[in-house]
């Protein structure tokens, strides 16, 4: 073709990326793996293949891991843990900057061959995937250094095990290993089957690096695998994949004491207002939702467009995707790759085949053989389509129409998920207004797929939970350094249900529910003995229902998170007035009930609690991320939403405010089971409640059986959030229940804590009550 015949045509030619570095170094490592275990690579097997996607060939044979190595992956990451934390964080910062200075050396290796294992277009895992994966090393080199001064009160969990997917495998790779690194654990991860190479060549740089045996440890192998890192030896799980299997890794760790951070799928809303700018929308969802095949968990792949331009945008939209060139993922003016596997194809074949609704538009000549999927646009779906609710994995783009801001709200959170958002619009005062109302851990603002090492990445709801990336990616690889004794058991005073004194008026607490005494919906209720067995009342007993018309009074006080801080503030500072100016009265309480004479100082403690927190509610503030655009990542802290709390019985009234002064000053709603020994402070606190100008349903007061109270409170799908102060066992049954909407937990694991004293002021409580949503505004013509 000559010159004036290509600007006539502005025909793209082939520019292909040459494989042969990438497959000699396959061929240099005999094209068979073993793992990389305590330093050195294990004897390879031809337990399976890894493909090339595109036309099908075999890259290379990998071994799958057994028990045995498994168990051998974990020891030898256990006995390398306690010198690589205590190397400091400056040395661990020099061995993170050369695991970054050998990623960015063999960046284009690392990009081929990803592209080979995973079918992503090279211009993608050259541009984006490997300089993200270099930028994670480089910024949590930084984050080692800074550990000692920045978070002097934690340290590291010591052994985490990692399974990522095979969307990202190198990326996943560096959030997870990068962190874990950083604040001195040893890792034991796991790569997807499908795409296991750059995780094996990246082994390799860490023996080039010199990085001590047992630091990096990788199995190679499928879910079994998985499931064996799962149930193995170890102090954290830290997951990247699909939501069927982040619930059942939930239900398996519960109550193992093992730390856990999932992070799952998405169905996430890409809403273009009526004032945006048509032409840069359309191409910022072009890589919404075509980026990666659509294969990745935060795709714009529910387009939700303002009616007035509904018409046009679909248009402009049809016109460009027909431009998109989807094929070899070598060539570099490729737009859309192959899919992991047939089996993918397969399963986006049979989801979009399901589908009856809508008009569908396909796009794309594709390749007669390999793992290709046209570009493909499903317009006019209804909200409860299934194509509109599950996530699909792949190039597929589901949308309907919207006419008034709050409608795009309700319509972009009817989902399960609440992973990622995008709003397009030039009007900023209309973005910034909708992006607080997204039930979303993400939001892009006119852009879209902005990610960084330094702002958090996560979601809420069914797409997990716990954030990678930024201080809070961070925290989730440390814990605080307090030690911690197990718990004792406490019993009930018991003695004889005959009032102490005759003619005295009988007295039964109620619950405090929607701002109002109610007697149990049950109509069980129990008696209360003081240490010298005398009768002091009795309780409610509060059941499944009771519950679940807490939640409903919880759900109605929904106004709450949005007041100020300093209303809440306000509140906090009325609560502890009132409460003491009947000090007196509720450490007498406290001394007849637990014996001895703390109540006092207990009492003391309380109200210097409730201060504590009503400081803080307009002083937990978000931040604003130094991430690489013109423009600003703002990290908003956010109530969590209704908590349900399972308070302690060591310090029944400190323990009951410990639990509820932090929600609340975050704007969150409670639930607190009062201690099931001593609830009688509880049940006094009510009436401090009742004239404290708290709104009907913010805090809600149940007493009873603490295990008839958690397993409701797990598994309600409005409740947002469970804390458990209360046994091992109960910690186990808050978190197997928690599975069902993936709600986040809080549980003490049966350690005992000392009420009197808050980690570092009460920060844990605070984190544990607020979500973080970082959201990012680019800015400029
Ligand atoms: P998956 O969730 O099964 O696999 C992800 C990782 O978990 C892989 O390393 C896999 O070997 C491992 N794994 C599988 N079962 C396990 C178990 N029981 N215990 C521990 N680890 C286990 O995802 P899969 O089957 O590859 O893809 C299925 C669907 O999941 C996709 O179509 C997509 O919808 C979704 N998905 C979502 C991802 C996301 O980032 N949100 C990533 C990958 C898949």
């Amino acid at each position: 073709m000559s010159v004036s015949e290509i600007y006539e045509t502005m025909d793209y030619g082939v520019a292909l990326e040459s494989s042969a570095d990438a497959l000699a170094w396959l061929v240099d490592q005999g094209s068979r793996f073993g793992h990389f275990i305590n330093g050195a690579f294990t004897v390879p097997r031809d337990d399976f293949e890894t493909h090339d996607p595109a036309n099908g060939n075999v890259l290379a044979n990998l071994s799958k891991a057994n028990a045995q190595e498994v168990e051998t992956a974990v020891a030898a990451a256990r006995s390398a843990q306690p010198k690589w934390e205590k190397l400091g964080g400056h040395d661990r910062a020099k061995y993170l900057y050369a695991l970054a200075r050998l990623l960015q050396k063999h960046s284009r290796l690392f990009a081929v061959l990803e592209t080979l294992d995973n079918g992503k277009p090279i211009r993608e895992s050259r541009d984006v995937d490997v300089p993200l994966a270099q930028r994670h090393f480089y910024s949590h080199a930084g984050m080692a250094q800074l550990m000692e001064s920045t978070l002097p009160d934690r340290e590291a969990l010591g052994v985490c095990g990692q399974i990522i997917p095979w969307n990202f495998p190198l990326l996943m790779l560096a959030w997870k290993i990068a962190p874990a690194l950083a604040m001195g654990n040893t890792v034991v991860l796991k790569p997807a089957e499908y795409t296991s190479l750059t995780a094996l060549l990246f082994a390799d740089i860490c023996r080039q690096a010199g990085l001590p045996k047992g630091v990096v440890n990788i199995v190679t192998g499928d879910g079994a695998v998985g499931e064996m890192i799962v149930q193995a030896d170890v102090d954290k799980i830290a997951f990247t994949g699909s939501t069927p299997v982040g619930r059942r890794i939930r239900e398996q760790t519960a109550g193992s004491g093992k730390e856990l951070t999932l992070e799952l799928g998405g169905k996430s809303a890409f809403i273009v207002f009526d004032d945006a700018d048509i032409d840069s929308a359309v191409e910022g969802l072009i890589d919404a939702i075509w980026f990666n095949q659509g294969q990745v968990c935060c795709a714009g792949s529910r387009l939700l467009v303002h009616e007035p331009v509904a018409d046009r945008f679909y248009a402009k939209l049809r016109t460009r995707m027909s431009m998109l060139r989807v094929g070899n993922p070598l060539d570099k003016s490729i737009d859309v790759g192959a899919l992991i596997d047939p089996v993918q194809v397969q399963r986006v074949t049979e989801m979009v085949a399901a589908n009856t609704a809508g008009t569908l538009f396909r796009a794309g000549d594709v390749p007669d053989t390999g793992c290709f999927y046209p570009p493909t646009l499903i317009t006019g779906m209804n909200p409860a389509d299934r194509l509109m609710q599950e996530e699909v994995f792949g190039p597929v783009l589901v949308s309907t129409t919207f006419r008034t801001p709050s409608e795009a709200v309700e319509l972009a959170n009817n989902t399960r998920f609440g992973l990622a958002a995008t709003i397009w619009s030039e009007n900023i005062n209309l973005a910034l207004d909708i992006a607080p109302k997204l039930v979303a851990g993400v939001v892009w603002i006119n852009g879209t797929n902005m990610m960084d090492a330094a702002a958090g990445f996560g979601g809420m709801r069914e797409s997990g939970f716990g954030r990678e990336g930024g201080w809070e990616g961070l925290t989730a690889y440390t814990r605080p350094k307090t030690p911690r004794k197990p718990l004792k058991g406490i019993q009930p005073s018991v003695g004889s249900d005959v009032q102490a004194s005759a003619g005295a008026i009988d007295r039964t607490a109620k619950l405090y529910i929607g701002g109002k005494q109610l007697r149990p919906d049950g109509g069980y209720s129990a008696s209360v003995h003081g240490k010298s067995g005398a009768l002091l009342g009795h309780v409610s007993l509060a059941g499944r229902k009771d519950v679940r018309n807490a939640v409903e009074a919880a759900q109605g006080a929904k106004g709450w998170g949005k007041t100020t801080g300093h209303l809440r503030a306000q509140i906090l500072y009325y609560i502890a007035e009132n409460l003491a100016a009947r000090s007196g009265e509720f450490a007498t309480r406290l001394n007849t009930m637990l014996g001895g004479k703390t109540g006092e100082e207990e009492v003391g403690a309380s109200i210097k609690r409730l201060f504590t927190y009503a400081a803080w509610a307009d002083k937990y503030d978000g931040q604003i991320h130094g991430v690489p655009i013109r423009g600003a990542a703002l990290a908003m802290k956010e109530p969590v939403g209704i908590i349900g709390s399972l308070c302690p019985d060591e310090a029944p009234l400190l323990g009951l405010i410990s639990c509820m002064a932090p929600a609340i000053a975050m704007g969150n709603r409670v639930i607190l089971a009062a201690s099931p020994t001593f609830p009688l402070s509880a049940t006094d606190f009510i009436q401090v409640i009742e004239t404290s100008d708290v709104p009907a349903g913010v805090v809600n007061i149940l007493t009873g059986s603490h295990s008839d109270i958690a397993e409701t409170m797990a598994r309600h799908m409005d409740i947002d959030a469970v804390w458990s102060f209360g046994s091992k066992d109960l910690s186990k049954v808050v978190e197997f229940g928690s599975a069902q909407n993936l709600k986040r937990t809080w549980v003490n694991n049966g350690m005992a804590r000392d009420w009197m004293k808050p980690d570092g002021e009460g920060i844990g409580f605070l984190q544990a009550a607020t979500e973080i949503k970082n959201v990012w505004i680019p800015y400029g013509e």
